[in-house]
């Protein structure tokens, strides 16, 4: 089908349009951004992610792929429209729809025809029917028919190449068989189910899944602390869990907390439209603020060890060892890691970091945090070393030469990923999240 991606070299859109490139269909993804739409053409990728110079190879050998800021062509020469413009928050958590605003009304101008508008931006439920109503009221030739439809994306950073190419599902929310027929038709090659909906139920799909996920994070991390409280592993805990075919043990490691651009965005805006309409979110803050706690967590631990060291903050060398909000990625957006840092800046401590994707940080932390080239020279002279990403190097981490390095032997693992044991063993302090250091006797004992 001939399909134009508007947004097509942001991410969701690129994914998106590459994806459908290489199941034969003849796509064009249109930007803005000239210098991106240039780099494009000469094989240059605007963003980082595993797998995506292979796809765009592909398409260009298929030849189904084409890049262009020319709008009004790209949308005539296409059955299907797809919009995947950026729709970041606002300060109180409403989304900024500007991009989504003026992506349609360049459709409502340029449609002279039949068309099907896909909406596979992130957008609050009831965009679908506003959408349709600022496209009828910007058409340039009134009475042209069209369909919008929601087709939400459930793409992770990372292996976004696999979770469009194989995905687990595909939702189709429209309100006409001519729709849901094109985008059926679109979607054939796929080897994936299909769920038809309505497109309000289809929107709300979307935020549903990631509230859900971030929910099992913030209980996870919740019942990380109880354990460490009261003595118990959290490692048995989640083995323990994992059995019962309800709950399963995917998506449930404790951690920094979760980051990344989507899921504290999309959960801020779910909240924000739901009080809108009048439902109770109370479930969904505390989602928030257990994750928000996180590094609180974490930040006052470290306190409590300089405290116990009796050296001086400003003497204090700290080594954070990962940046990115997860492995992968070198996206720092809602990044835990920058959090913690944010709260350590304030305690007047050193802080030096490695990371193997990050080669720096946000300007205000220019004079405050070195960036380091390679892991040892981060290392160097710590009195702690916190990792807070899960890169794989980092669970190999070669303990005694480590150690050789260091002032002081402490080690806060908030990803769990170096063996309690094996730190010991190399004559480490080791702090996990949900791993208690007291046993549950002297914590009874304490208590009474
Ligand atoms: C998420 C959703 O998974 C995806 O479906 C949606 O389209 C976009 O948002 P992403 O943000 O790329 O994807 O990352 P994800 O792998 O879900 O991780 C989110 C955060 O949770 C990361 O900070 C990660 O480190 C953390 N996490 C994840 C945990 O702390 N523990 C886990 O077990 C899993």
């Amino acid at each position: 089908m001939k399909v134009t991606v508007i947004g097509g070299t942001g991410y969701i859109g690129l994914v998106t349009g590459l994806g459908l490139a290489v199941h034969g269909n003849e796509v064009i993804c249109v930007d803005i951004d000239q210098t991106k739409i240039d780099g494009l053409k000469q094989d240059i990728l605007p963003i980082y992610e595993r797998g995506l110079d292979e796809l765009l190879a592909e398409a260009k050998e298929l030849a189904t792929i084409t890049f262009t800021t020319a709008a009004e062509f790209a949308i005539r020469q296409s059955d299907i429209i797809m919009i995947a413009v950026g729709t970041p928050a606002m300060a109180s958590g409403a989304t900024d729809m500007r991009q989504i605003t003026t992506a349609l009304k360049q459709v409502a101008q340029a449609i002279d025809r039949y068309k099907v508008i896909v909406i596979k931006s992130t957008v609050p439920v009831g965009t679908g029917a506003w959408a349709k109503q600022l496209i009828k009221q910007h058409l340039k030739k009134p009475g042209v028919a069209f369909d919008v439809v929601s087709n939400p994306e459930f793409l992770r950073e990372g292996k976004a190449v696999k979770d469009f190419l194989h995905p687990e599902r595909i939702v189709i929310g429209a309100d006409t068989k001519r729709a849901t027929g094109m985008i059926k038709t679109l979607y054939h090659t796929f080897d994936a189910p299909l769920i038809t909906t309505d497109i309000t139920s289809s929107e709300m799909i979307k935020y549903a899944c990631n509230a859900y996920l971030a929910t099992r994070l913030s209980y996870i991390n919740e019942i990380a602390e109880i354990s460490e409280c009261v003595g118990a592993d959290i490692h048995s805990v989640i083995a323990g869990m994992s059995y019962d075919n309800r709950i399963g043990g995917h998506y449930l490691n404790p951690g920094p907390g979760f980051g990344g651009p989507c899921l504290n965005k999309d959960i801020n805006a779910l909240i924000h439209f739901a009080q809108q309409a009048g439902a109770d979110v109370n479930l969904l803050r505390a989602v928030l603020s257990r994750n928000a706690r996180q590094t609180k967590n974490i930040s006052h631990y470290v306190s409590q060890q300089i405290q116990a060291l009796g050296i001086a903050n400003e003497n204090v060398n700290i080594c954070l060892l990962g940046l990115s909000f997860k492995a992968g990625t070198d996206d720092l957006r809602n990044s835990p890691a920058v959090d913690l840092i944010d709260q350590l800046v304030e305690k007047g401590v050193v802080i030096k970091a490695y990371d193997p994707a990050v080669k720096a940080l946000y300007k205000r932390h220019a004079t405050t945090v070195s960036v380091c080239d390679d892991l040892f020279s981060a290392v160097d002279q710590a009195h702690i070393i916190i990792i807070m990403t899960e890169w794989p190097q980092f669970k190999q981490l070669d303990l005694n030469a480590l150690k050789k390095r260091i002032k002081y032997p402490l080690i806060v693992d908030t990803r769990n990923i170096i063996n309690v044991h094996r730190a010991q063993l190399a004559g480490f302090v080791y702090k996990g999240i949900g791993i208690a250091d007291r046993s549950a006797l002297e914590i009874m004992d304490a208590a009474l």
